[in-house]
């Protein structure tokens, strides 16, 4: 059985809407973390105008590389092994598009800031950035749900957490790139765009 993500599932459909209203134009995408690869499989044959790279950790290639075989599109690049913070490790793109889903309260705010870095640095000047998952506001949690889940995620590992929305504005800002739209997901969780 292929592993799966039942958030995955439940978050496909609305990511699907966001990127078709942001990511018009045909193009090279990069998907960072991208897990169980159930969203690289759902979206890029939906998404036909965008060749679809997805890359995930070294390490956990092996939970992605199944289900990339077992669902090809014609529009889904070889996957690529990718940890944020391994400058080597990064392609040399560029890239119209990027997209991370989940990612940013798993990785450090270090490796945030490099994987914003790194991306933008292979970002196209009209290229757009979508980052979907759970933020603060304002300095804190926006339901109590979430505030539950920053405490499990900081008991686990005082690296990880929920981040401020507007500190990944602010990171975005010191490559010249602006917050586009902040959309409601599905649980709570946002997509940001930056262009
Ligand atoms: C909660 S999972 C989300 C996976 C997938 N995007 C999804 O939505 O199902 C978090 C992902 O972030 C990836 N990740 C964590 N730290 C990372 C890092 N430093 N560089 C690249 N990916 C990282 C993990 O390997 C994992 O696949």
């Amino acid at each position: 059985m292929l592993p799966f993500s039942q958030a995955a599932d439940n978050n496909k459909d609305p990511i699907l809407e966001v990127l078709r209203d942001h990511f018009t134009a045909p193009g090279e995408l990069l998907e960072i973390g991208a897990g169980t690869g159930q969203h690289a499989v759902w979206l890029a044959p939906r998404l036909p105008h965008l060749g679809w790279t997805p890359s995930e950790q070294p390490d956990y290639l092996e939970a992605l590389l199944p289900r990339l075989a077992a669902e090809p599109a014609d529009n889904l690049r070889p996957a690529i092994g990718l940890r944020v913070q391994d400058q080597a490790a990064w392609p040399a793109g560029p890239f119209d598009y990027v997209l991370t889903v989940n990612t940013f309260h798993i990785m450090s705010r270090d490796q945030v800031t490099c994987c914003i870095d790194q991306a933008c640095r292979r970002l196209a000047p009209g290229g757009r950035f979508a980052v979907y998952g759970p933020f603060r506001y304002g300095g804190r949690p926006t339901t109590d749900s979430n505030r539950l889940f920053d405490d499990s995620l900081r008991a686990r590992d005082p690296a990880m957490g929920l981040r401020d929305q507007e500190w990944v504005v602010a990171r975005f800002a010191d490559h010249g790139r602006a917050l586009l739209g902040d959309h409601a997901m599905p649980a709570n969780n946002r997509v940001l765009v930056f262009g």
